[in-house]
């Protein structure tokens, strides 16, 4: 006697079933999960890897009176509503000062491609090593055939608690003549 035929198989239609819906469930929980990161990076892009504002850089001790630009490392940490970043070097800084004249700030970055400009006491002034922009003590041009479009670029400066020096970093883009901050 033959076989009776084989009835449908409704555990697989259902197996196949739960497939799909978990297929669909995973594209429709995708997009807000990448909403999520996309909030979770947000300070960070918002960052954009440039740190700008006020930075305490040194004591006013360090800088004597003298009229002698020092130069300081620029350490900023960042903290957001998430995370604390570490202190990290961002830049460099001269401070400059005289018993007649406030503290000044210049950014040690030559505007013209981005070397670091060296304090040359002979010179009275500072020296860009790479093309040999020349600048005087105030940040001007020194020597016109300096092929720096625009002057060291002054920093704002405070004094707070008497004794400790605030610079509000930042830095510029270089080959204009246009202060242009970078962001
Ligand atoms: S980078 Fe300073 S002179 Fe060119």
């Amino acid at each position: 006697m033959a076989a009776a035929p084989v009835p449908p198989q409704p555990k697989r239609r259902g197996f196949l079933k739960e497939c799909l819906a978990v297929v669909l469930g995973a594209l429709a929980g995708a997009a807000p999960a990448g909403a999520g990161l996309a909030v979770l990076l947000d300070p960070l892009r918002r960052h954009g890897g440039q740190f700008t504002g006020f930075i305490r850089v040194a004591s006013l001790s360090a800088v004597p009176p003298d009229g002698v630009p020092r130069k300081f490392p620029v350490i900023a940490s960042h903290t957001d509503a998430w995370n604390k970043f570490p202190a990290v070097p961002v830049g460099a800084v001269y401070l400059r000062r005289t018993a007649d004249t406030p503290l000044r700030a210049f950014n040690v970055i030559c505007p013209h491609a981005g070397c670091f400009v060296d304090y040359v006491a002979a010179r009275h002034g500072y020296l860009c090593p790479c093309h040999n922009s020349t600048f005087d003590l105030e940040g001007r041009i020194q020597d016109t055939r300096s092929p720096a479009p625009r002057g060291l670029d002054e920093l704002a400066v405070e004094l707070r608690n008497g004794t400790e020096i605030w610079v509000r970093f930042q830095n510029f883009r270089a080959g204009t003549a246009r202060r242009i901050p970078l962001t």
